[in-house]
């Protein structure tokens, strides 16, 4: 059987209305395209969630070389050493490894208290009123300050590694973003840093980074080049900070949407948890994760070729109904059942932990001091980068505790 062409449904992940609400289209995809074709941009699309979990765990059949985004893969872009979440075995795992060795949760459990404190300070300052807005002041803040913590980095610099890395995910919105990347650090803050770091070791996870050894390709002993370590940075960085920020956006918006679950999560601050995880599924950052075919396959009975470009939308497929019943409804009570918003498999996001004490901290100390807020949906405005959809600005008017009945 052919792929389902640009026929009755059509999904151009740039299309601007597409952007702003996918779900109908998305479940129009699971419905009567599963194994999607478009021919404007050359790629499949895979919505069903077993689909998505194959894809993102045959790493065979499908590889992460040429990276995960639509753009990269269709230019067959190539990575230097380092730049682990688009590697294959065995270099992916020794690199992978490396840090899964000095990201541990000891490691995320001592960043909690500082998260909290962090929140703490930036949420007390509207108590009295201001204009207050979760991007602004919590999501574009928070989540880049704790990969500082994390890597040592002064809050001075951060700026600029914020700029360094919002800038390579931002497009013109409606256009595909360049496939050209320059992994080159030499002169960047990254090289200052690492450089500095060398002279002046610490505890932090940059100091672990310069001196755990490990076997590399040809079965040497090793610690990480100069340059792969700037790579590193640069991927936890990128990785770290535009995704949280963008659910605790997502956080803000689905709860003032939901304001009876709302309370209840006030109430009763146990459900925080499964909070998250719900809207992690219902409004998930990282819409897709891409791969290149190095063999021909089959999904739902059609035979994808060889050489293709195709994606796992993660977003279709944490609303499955064969998974989640009433898919798209937001319900912090359902059944549990994992969705993919930190992929799955190999390449499964190693920062999930910590993305999740982020989302709930933020949360409870967001209740703690403003129980109810509404959000300015006229004001707000949606990112322009097709990698992740979330909120660039998102108003909002916080009740303080005491004026809430
Ligand atoms: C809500 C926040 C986040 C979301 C939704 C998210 C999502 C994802 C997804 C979907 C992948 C898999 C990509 C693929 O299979 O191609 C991934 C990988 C990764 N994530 Fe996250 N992420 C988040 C936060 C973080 C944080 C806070 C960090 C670290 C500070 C991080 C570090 C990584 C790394 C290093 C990988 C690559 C793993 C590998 O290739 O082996 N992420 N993330």
């Amino acid at each position: 059987m052919n792929a389902i062409s640009n026929g009755p449904v059509n999904w151009d992940p740039y299309n601007q209305a597409y952007f702003r609400n996918p779900y109908p289209v998305y479940r129009r995809l699971r419905k009567e395209a599963p194994v999607y074709y478009n021919a404007e941009y050359d790629f499949y699309a895979l919505s069903h969630y077993d689909d998505c979990q194959r894809l993102l765990q045959d790493r065979n059949s499908f590889v992460s070389r040429h990276g995960n985004l639509l753009e990269f893969i269709r230019a067959k872009n190539t990575y230097p050493s380092g730049m682990f979440i688009y590697e294959d075995p065995p270099l992916h795992g020794q690199h992978r490894g490396i840090l899964t060795r000095v990201f541990t949760p000891k490691k995320m459990a001592a960043l909690e208290t500082q998260i909290r404190e962090y929140c703490a300070r930036t949420l007390d300052r509207f108590v009295d009123g201001g204009d207050f807005d979760f991007i602004t002041h919590l999501g574009a803040e928070m989540p880049i300050r704790v990969i500082g913590m994390l890597l040592g980095i002064p809050d001075e610099d951060l700026k600029e590694v914020q700029k360094y890395t919002d800038d390579r995910l931002q497009v013109e919105p409606g256009q595909p973003m360049s496939a050209d990347h320059d992994y080159d650090y030499e002169g960047t803050l990254f090289a200052r840093y690492v450089d500095w770091r060398v002279k002046h070791p610490s505890d932090d996870l940059m100091t672990e980074l310069m001196n755990t050894e490990f076997v590399d390709q040809s079965g040497k002993s090793r610690k990480l080049t100069r340059g792969e370590i700037m790579i590193f940075i640069n991927i936890l960085s990128g990785a770290g900070n535009e995704t949280t920020n963008r659910l605790i956006g997502w956080t803000a918006k689905t709860l003032a949407e939901h304001p009876d679950q709302r309370r209840q999560i006030y109430e009763d601050r146990s459900f925080i948890p499964q909070a998250i995880e719900e809207i992690l599924r219902f409004e998930v950052p990282g819409h897709v994760a891409g791969r290149f075919s190095v063999c021909d396959a089959v999904f739902q009975g059609v035979t994808i070729p060889k050489g293709s470009t195709i994606l796992a939308i993660l977003a279709a497929a944490n609303r499955d109904e064969s998974r989640f019943v009433d898919g798209d409804k937001f319900d912090i009570h359902r059944e549990r059942v994992p969705h993919l918003s930190f992929g799955v498999g190999f390449h499964s996001c190693l920062g999930n932990a910590l993305a999740r004490v982020e989302g709930r901290i933020a949360l409870d100390e967001v209740l703690t001091r403003f129980p109810e807020w509404t959000v300015d949906l006229d004001r707000a405005r949606l990112s322009s980068s097709s990698a992740v959809r979330g909120w660039e600005t998102l108003p909002a008017k916080l009740t303080p505790r005491l004026k809430v009945a």
